[in-house]
């Protein structure tokens, strides 16, 4: 029997001025010594600071998104050795926001992934169906390509950690039953076992993402092959994120 740490990774999205630094003193204060990993995911703005302010804290820093290049002319863009040059450990790739947005395909993402590695940083990969392919009944389709084509070779359990973010759940309040979501991880857990074997496959952790709050974030990480949770608007505030840490610890 396996057991993986549990990790409760804050994604603050485009929000967040220096003066948000304080929350995470805030949460710090709240939970010195937490039960579970805890990730923070500040914008690029924010990432050095915050990683200066975590040093002592037991918080690690995540970047939200990376190029696939380590250097050259890509005009507003951060390479991963960027994001790790910061005193970040972690980096999102794959956001459905990315890939709806900028038309990010497992192609990229998988590239992306390569690059994150090769800076030394555990790329935290998001795969998730939207609310038309899951009516079609075709989300284990879509979540088992997404993750065929988003991770490369060489998966390790410091070096991926792969997050279910139903499109539709992201932002709405809206969450699948607590049997579909440990219907889709205990898919992912099986092809991730499937594809890097036992120990690996195992030893992988897999958030779930998606209006998860303090009041049912214990609750779905006590589901089967939840290992903790990947939050959007629920991580801006240390008052609501101190409170979903406490929950997955
Ligand atoms: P919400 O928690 O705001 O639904 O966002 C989830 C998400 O997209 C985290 O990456």
């Amino acid at each position: 029997m396996t057991t993986r740490r549990k990790i409760a990774a804050g994604n603050w999205k485009m929000n967040g001025l220096q003066q948000a630094l304080t929350e995470v003193e805030a949460l710090s204060a709240a939970n010195p010594a937490p039960g579970c990993e805890v990730i923070i995911c500040p914008p690029a703005t924010l990432l050095r600071s915050m990683a200066k302010r975590c040093a002592e804290a037991a918080i690690n820093v995540g970047g939200q998104d990376c190029h696939q290049n380590s250097a050259g002319a890509h005009t507003g863009d951060i390479s991963a050795e960027m994001v790790a040059d910061t005193g970040a450990t972690h980096v999102i790739v794959g956001h459905s926001e990315r890939r709806e947005t900028y038309g990010e395909t497992d192609a990229l993402v998988r590239a992306k992934t390569t690059a994150a590695w090769g800076a030394g940083l555990t790329a935290i990969v998001c795969i998730g169906e939207t609310l038309d392919q899951r009516e079609s009944g075709a989300t284990l389709d879509i979540v088992g390509g997404q993750l065929a084509g988003s991770i490369p070779d060489g998966a390790s359990g410091e070096n991926l950690v792969v997050a279910y973010e139903p499109v539709w759940a992201i932002g709405t309040g809206k969450i699948p039953t607590y049997g579909e979501i440990e219907e889709v991880h205990d898919f992912i857990r099986a092809r991730l076992v499937r594809r890097f074997g036992d120990t690996t496959g195992n030893a992988v952790r897999v958030l779930y993402g998606g209006s998860m709050k303090p009041d049912n974030a214990a609750e779905i990480g006590a589901l089967s092959n939840v290992d903790g949770g990947l939050v959007g608007g629920a991580s801006l505030k240390a008052a609501d994120f101190g409170k979903i840490v406490a929950g997955l610890s």
